[in-house]
């Protein structure tokens, strides 16, 4: 390590140049740190922290006084899968109000686009067919929202529907305070009133072995029948069969699917050429540069001064 550096980081991606990613300003405005990328040559023990996004299985081995490894998103469930991340590490999120605001035009394009029927215009323009939907279009207060997840991203999602005249409710695991116009809900029972109250549902929740497979005919039963997914998590939260089956039931009408066990998509995927699913790949919001920075920036001082840093997930909840 050079002399006037006090700490080493490692950035480690098996999916994601990292050092192309976050640019020559973040390198270079990391104040006395020695930016390394995985795999590295050089002495592992000065390696205290790590900037990672889905690490190799064996990553994290070679660091034996790693102390911290920040995601550069919201989610750590990659972080957290990798077997070779020690119990005592901290892992750190981002929290980016850019990204959620992101995220919150994203959703409302998809809740508006089935309130309004973008499809059936759509159809309409391929038909050159000039037809008003007269009657058939419903106002915002007639289309209730359930949103699973009401943390950074979700309360910012919920209040910007809320204020778009939406019927807006919340499922969070505790119970939380709503901000005036959204329904809090939470626990198990809570998540059953909420879905027979629910036409659009919005997926914000962590990966966690809770809310694996969370989006499933159970989950799609409950709901209004006709409604819509709208699936911003992760992917490992939908039971795709399960999903195929209710838009071909009705009791679905359609899907917007932005994440996916494995991404990219695989090739010949049916939902790739489904008629009522629209995929994105994996981009609803990004979390921006800065704010990762910043995450950095007060991960290092409060390593630097023995402190536990800020954003530093519970690892027991496993978000
Ligand atoms: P967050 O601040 O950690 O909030 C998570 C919310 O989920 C909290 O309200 C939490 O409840 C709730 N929750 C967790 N486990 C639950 C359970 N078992 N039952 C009920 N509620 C539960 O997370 P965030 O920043 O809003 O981000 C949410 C997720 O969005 C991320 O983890 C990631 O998966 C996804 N995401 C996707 C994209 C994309 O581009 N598609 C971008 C960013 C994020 P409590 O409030 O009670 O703790
Ligand atoms: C993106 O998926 C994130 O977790 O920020």
């Amino acid at each position: 390590m050079s002399g006037t550096c006090d700490m080493r980081c490692v950035l480690v991606s098996k999916s994601l140049d990292l050092r192309g990613y976050l640019g020559p300003e973040f390198v270079h405005a990391a104040d006395r740190i020695e930016i390394v990328s995985h795999p590295h040559d050089g002495p592992a023990m000065d390696v205290r922290l790590a900037v990672a996004w889905h690490p190799p299985d064996d990553a994290f081995e070679h660091y034996p006084n790693l102390q911290a490894v920040c995601s550069i998103g919201a989610g750590v469930d990659n972080i957290l899968a990798c077997p070779s991340l020690r119990p005592d590490v901290d892992v750190i999120r981002v929290v980016d109000p850019a990204q959620a605001q992101m995220m919150s035009g994203f959703v409302a394009w998809h809740v508006i686009g089935h309130q309004r029927r973008f499809a059936t215009y759509q159809a309409q323009q391929r038909e050159q067919r000039w037809k008003r939907l007269g009657l058939d279009v419903r106002r915002a207060q007639d289309v209730p929202v359930g949103i699973l997840g009401f943390g950074e991203i979700g309360r910012r999602v919920a209040t910007d529907l809320a204020s778009l005249g939406f019927p807006v409710m919340a499922w969070s695991r505790t119970a939380k305070p709503a901000p005036h116009g959204i329904r809090a809900f939470d626990g198990a029972a809570g998540l059953d009133a909420m879905l027979g109250q629910t036409e659009i549902l919005v997926n914000l929740l962590p990966l966690t072995p809770e809310t694996r497979g969370i989006l499933n005919r159970r989950t799609f039963g409950r709901m209004y029948r006709g409604g819509y997914l709208i699936q911003v998590g992760r992917g490992e939260h939908l039971v795709e069969a399960d999903l195929l089956a209710a838009l071909e039931n009705g009791q679905l009408s359609g899907a917007a699917l932005d994440v996916f066990s494995t991404e990219p998509l695989a090739p010949r995927h049916p939902f790739w050429c489904h008629p009522r699913i629209l995929v994105t790949p994996h981009e609803a919001c990004e979390v921006s540069v800065a704010a990762i920075g910043t995450t950095f920036r007060a991960t290092v001082e409060a390593i630097r001064a023995g402190q536990r840093p800020p954003l530093t997930i519970d690892r027991t909840r496993g978000y």
